[in-house]
């Protein structure tokens, strides 16, 4: 079970800081960009300090649905050498700090291995200013992605009950489960019909893991499929400032409140 611990004393010893959450997915267009904003935006409204950084360096697209024009972001850091803290902006209606992405300034398969190191190395720095800093991928499960998540403490995998999305988050996880270090894996069921139907795609997903793999992957939270979700990208405004009661902000709303030790 996924515990959100603060404070931690011994955070700048650790060197897989655990405060450093990735969202994948496997497949595209799941759902990761919009659970992403709207799980930190929740998380902020639960007074924790967040970063979220645009990590879908092909497609990136933070920004987009936030309707935030930045002047400087992750390529800009990542092109000059400069620290990323320098490229961090304000998303000023969700009370959170972004990293924002470039679209079309190649992918993160094709990073130079120093900018890949470098990257890896700011994150762990930034991850000391924050309670949670969360990097939003983009699809795939390369050998560039798999380097970054060395530095996960968390992954957070993103499905939907589409047989494609559940195939690719089944082979991302067997990836991530063959390595060295046991990566904690996290399903969010997002695009659910019902709640019902949400826990009996984590079934699914749960049974082949456990039969294949000898892993179980925790249940974080099901989001259900809300027509507001499109409305509140359409309008370039986080659901939960636009709609915060619609049933898709509930459910993250929960997840969050599930996760938050007291
Ligand atoms: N819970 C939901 N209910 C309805 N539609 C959703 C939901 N989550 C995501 N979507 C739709 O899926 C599309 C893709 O979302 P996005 O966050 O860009 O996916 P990804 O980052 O995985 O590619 C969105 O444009 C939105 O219309
Ligand atoms: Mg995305």
């Amino acid at each position: 079970m996924l515990k959100m611990d603060l404070k931690d004393p011994n955070l700048e010893q650790q060197v897989t800081p655990k405060n450093i959450y990735f969202i994948a997915s496997g497949k595209g267009g799941v759902g990761k960009t919009w659970f992403s904003i709207t799980f930190s935006h929740a998380l902020a409204q639960q007074g924790r300090k967040v970063l979220l950084c645009d990590g879908d360096l092909g497609l990136a697209n933070i920004d987009i649905q936030l309707g935030l024009t930045p002047e400087k972001d992750l390529t800009t850091s990542l092109v000059n050498h400069i620290d990323l803290k320098q490229v961090i902006i304000p998303c000023s209606q969700g009370r959170f700090d972004v990293i924002a992405g470039r679209s079309g300034s190649g992918t993160l398969a094709t990073l130079p291995f120093q900018s890949l190191v470098f990257l890896k190395d700011q994150l762990k720095k930034l991850a000391l200013d924050y309670d949670v800093v969360l990097v939003d991928l983009g699809a795939g499960i390369g050998p560039t992605i798999q380097s970054l998540l060395q530095i996960a403490g968390q992954c957070i995998v993103v499905i939907t009950d589409e047989p494609t999305s559940l195939m690719d988050a089944y082979a991302f996880i067997k990836v991530m489960h063959g390595r060295e270090n046991k990566l904690p894996m996290n399903i969010i069921i997002n695009q659910a019909e019902t709640l019902e139907a949400g826990k009996r795609t984590y079934g699914t997903i749960q049974q082949v893991c456990e039969k294949f793999l000898k892993v179980t992957p925790n249940l974080l939270g099901i989001i259900r499929r809300d027509p507001l979700v499109r409305t509140s990208i359409c309008m370039q405004t986080p659901i939960l400032t636009c709609h915060p009661t619609a049933p898709a902000a509930e459910d993250v709303k929960r997840t969050v409140q599930q996760i938050i030790s007291y």
